[in-house]
């Protein structure tokens, strides 16, 4: 889904950056903040951070795009991937992906629109003797069969 999707809470995003002052360093920590807090890092957020800190936008977004621990894509609290590699594939990893897909009402990879979920697709997990495999927030479920993935998911909501 496209950022626009997303509602971004701006006074709880304001709120959020009062507790800030002007110094040294406090860029990164800033920006680590508001990914924990919102689990990515909102166009907005870049905006008021830039001109509340007098901090260039171009700045702010080069160190927020090379962090991996930041996104700049709304994220899922939970995050379920489906391996279709090969391996996996060959085990039914397709109906995995289509049921998740169901599941969550998304047509593709994605972020679930109350940010609950983010569904990503990977092509090896280095496990394909398990295969199918899914993994939902880093636990990993082999030999899975559609009607696991909405007994693994339920109690996530
Ligand atoms: S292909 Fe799925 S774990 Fe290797």
């Amino acid at each position: 889904m496209g950022n626009s999707t997303v509602i971004v809470e701006i006074d709880k995003l304001d709120q959020f950056l009062d507790r800030y002052e002007v110094r040294q360093g406090m860029l990164i920590q800033i920006l680590l903040d508001i990914q924990s807090e919102f689990n990515w890092i909102p166009f907005e957020a870049m905006d008021r951070i830039s001109k509340r800190f007098q901090i260039p936008l171009s700045q702010i977004y080069r160190v927020a795009s090379f962090y991996k621990a930041m996104s700049l894509t709304p994220k899922g609290r939970h995050l379920l991937r489906v391996c279709l590699g090969t391996a996996c594939h060959v085990r039914g990893g397709k109906r995995i992906m289509e049921k998740a897909q169901q599941f969550l009402a998304l047509q593709g990879e994605g972020t679930t629109q109350d940010l609950k979920f983010t569904l990503e697709r990977v092509n090896c997990l280095g496990c394909c003797a398990l295969g199918p495999v899914m993994v939902v927030d880093g636990e990993y479920h082999g030999h899975m069969t559609t009607s696991e993935v909405e007994k693994i998911l339920e109690p996530c909501q």
